[in-house]
């Protein structure tokens, strides 16, 4: 399928970079393609359980260079390298701690990033030459897949660079038409955030990045871990310091109904035309607001999120998000997203 054709620009090199056919097809119909383009050193959007990725070759420096171009993403931002399986780790770290083998038998596949330290062989511009190598098996069936018939994939998040992370084909469409010649299509991603992210070089491993599995899942493989539910501004994982997972227009955090409902009023005087972005059980008391639930439980907002967030700025002016008391658990990982994507504004 092609949603749109692209008109070309004046400017030959960059019309090429930007305005190349972009085919949809569902994961199974699009596999053969897809394992070509990547071998041939091109990019190709794949679905993972956690968020769509954009993969190339890890071991292809040209095709890893490609990524950053289509993404906007600046290049001392290092990439995630996906492998099918926990024996295929050894190719792409130079050693393996114990802890590793740990949290494979439980967590992987899964939404777990692992950094250890970086092989030689693997180009530095994965890296973003550190020295450390990010490393995660996605637990979507048509990764692990599309892995095995090609090799490693290094892969960030589908997105144009500081946008929200895409969890269906059609995000990656919107935000990436005409730069990536193949988007496998394989529905909606299950979780909807990005991987906890967990620093393995650490003498206590470290989560730079909260998600899905949890610091108290961690600490219970491995007896500890260090967590302050807060790496934004942590500099190990370079990315955190970016703006990420930002909504087009301006979003706040309300932490009770009351207060969301004030601005919703008092923005709404000033011309703006915003939304409330809730759990379900609050639709009742707001009036006839604009409204878009996020269903009844932190699972399902979690899924919910990001595919709100873009319905929200295609139709809104301003997003007023549900925010709530986050000390443990996947609450912790889901409440670092929502605020990250109102730049840490709150009510
Ligand atoms: O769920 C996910 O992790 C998705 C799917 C596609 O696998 N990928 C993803 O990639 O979210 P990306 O590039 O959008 O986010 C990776 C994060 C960034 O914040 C990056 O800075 C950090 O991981 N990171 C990558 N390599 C690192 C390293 N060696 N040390 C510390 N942080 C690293
Ligand atoms: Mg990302």
């Amino acid at each position: 399928m092609v949603y749109l054709e692209q008109k070309p620009t004046a400017n030959k090199k960059l019309s090429k970079k930007i305005n190349m056919r972009t085919k949809v097809l569902s994961a199974e119909k699009g596999f053969k393609r897809a394992v070509s383009l990547i071998k041939k050193g091109d990019i190709v959007v794949f679905p993972t359980e956690t968020v769509y990725g954009i993969g190339a070759d890890a071991f292809n420096e040209k095709a890893v260079k490609k990524i950053f171009e289509a993404k906007g993403r600046p290049q001392d931002n290092p990439l995630i390298v996906h492998v099918s399986s926990p024996d295929k780790v050894k190719g792409i770290a130079s050693s393996v701690p114990e802890e590793f083998y740990l949290l494979a038998a439980k967590f992987m596949p899964g939404p777990l990033t692992v950094v250890l330290p970086k092989s030689l062989s693997l180009p530095d511009v994965v890296t973003a030459g550190g020295k450390t190598v990010a490393i995660r098996i996605p637990a979507s069936d048509y990764a692990r897949k599309l892995i095995e018939a090609s090799c490693p994939l290094a892969a960030p998040s589908a997105n144009r660079s500081k946008h929200v992370s895409p969890t269906s084909a059609r995000h990656v469409y919107d935000d990436l038409q005409g730069r990536v010649k193949l988007i496998l299509d394989g529905g909606e991603c299950d979780v909807g955030i990005e991987s906890t992210v967990l620093d393995l070089t650490t003498d206590i491993p470290t989560i730079l990045r909260p998600g899905a599995i949890t610091a108290e899942m961690i600490a219970d493989a491995l007896g500890q871990v260090s967590s302050n539910g807060n790496v934004i501004g942590v500099a190990k994982s370079p990315g955190m310091k970016y703006t990420h997972y930002a909504p087009k227009v301006p979003a706040v955090v309300a932490y009770d109904l009351d207060k969301a409902i004030a601005e919703y009023n008092h923005v709404r005087s000033k011309g703006e035309k915003p939304v409330l972005i809730m759990l379900e059980d609050a639709h009742a008391n707001v009036g006839g607001r604009n409204f878009i639930s996020l269903g009844s439980t932190l699972e399902e907002y979690m899924h919910n999120l990001y595919a709100s967030l873009r319905e929200a700025e295609k139709q809104y002016t301003y997003i007023i998000m549900q925010g709530f008391e986050s000390k443990e658990g996947v609450a912790v990982s889901l409440m670092n997203r929502v605020l990250k994507a109102a730049g840490g504004k709150t009510l």
